[in-house]
């Protein structure tokens, strides 16, 4: 696997890369890489010539500074794993080389950053998007992979690409879960054993979620969710939406949408953990 860290040994190198006709699959990540991460991976092993990952992470789209000190950093564990999954390129730029002046590109999201994560992470997509856009203007990949653990990211990420005529076509991946039910995450590794044990809770409660659904009316299912989660005293949710799937915009009734998605995010203890289930679509 080469690994480089300057943007132009990188787009040199995949000039050179697509001048042979192949196609390029890129699976951008801030490293502390999981089996989801792994997933991610190898769908785009199967479906492109030659796969790239990019470990950085991205400080401008941390809204809380102690967030950003304690993220998980893994870099030779992850090297390893990269090999392991014959990942072909790792770019892993310094904060410098992807920022020599300060990013200060304001994106319109259309109000699909006005819920859920953007009420709570203010400028967060701002800086999802600022580090995509230019990670896809250096390697200008065929396909982009990205979990749908973070749904909202990879819709403001797909209407930023339509948005600027990207020819990238993103490639949504089912979520990857531990055995207790618990979406993969890099943030799992700050949890303790127990807090672990409970935060399997919060896949519980979606699959209720779904089983109940059309049955129980929407306020009545969040009514359910806060129920049960709050059986554990350290658990806390920030917010829990049924929400349209392309809109975003949160469900009064059933009868607003047929393409309906909920989502969840929960502290637990210290740990910011989200989840989704996809209703019916
Ligand atoms: O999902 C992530 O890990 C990050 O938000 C991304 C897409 C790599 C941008 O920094």
């Amino acid at each position: 696997m080469i690994i480089f860290e300057k943007i132009k040994e990188t787009q040199e190198h995949l000039e050179k890369i697509k001048s042979k006709g192949l196609s390029i699959g890129f699976v951008p990540t801030m490293g502390s890489l999981h089996e989801g991460h792994l997933s991610l991976i190898r769908e785009a092993k199967r479906e492109n010539n030659y796969v790239i990952c990019s470990i950085f992470v991205n400080p401008i789209q941390f809204n809380n500074k102690n967030d950003l000190k304690n993220y998980p950093r893994e870099f030779e564990s992850d090297i390893e794993l990269l090999k392991n999954e014959k990942c072909d390129l790792l770019f892993h730029p310094s904060v410098e080389e992807m920022y020599p002046e300060p990013a200060d590109e304001k994106f319109d999201f259309g109000g699909l950053d006005e819920v859920m994560e953007g009420m709570y992470r203010k400028g967060h997509f701002n800086g999802v998007a600022s580090v995509v856009k230019k990670l896809f203007e250096i390697i200008k990949p065929d396909r982009a992979y990205f979990g749908l653990k973070d749904y909202q990211q990879l819709v403001i990420i797909h209407k930023m690409t339509k948005d600027f005529n990207m020819p990238v076509e993103i490639v949504p991946c089912t979520i990857i879960r531990e055995e207790n039910g618990l979406a993969m995450s890099s943030r799992n590794q700050l949890l303790s054993k127990s807090e672990k044990k409970q935060a399997s809770l919060i896949c519980e409660s979606l699959k209720m979620v779904k089983i109940q659904t059309g049955y129980l009316s929407i306020s009545e299912i969040k009514e359910m969710v806060k129920r049960q989660l709050r059986r554990h005293r350290s658990m806390k949710i920030e917010y829990f939406e049924i929400v349209d799937m392309y809109t975003l915009k949160p469900l009064m009734t059933w009868a607003e949408s047929n393409h309906v998605i909920a989502c969840i995010a929960v502290y637990v203890g210290k740990v910011r953990l989200i989840d989704n289930v996809i209703l019916f679509s």
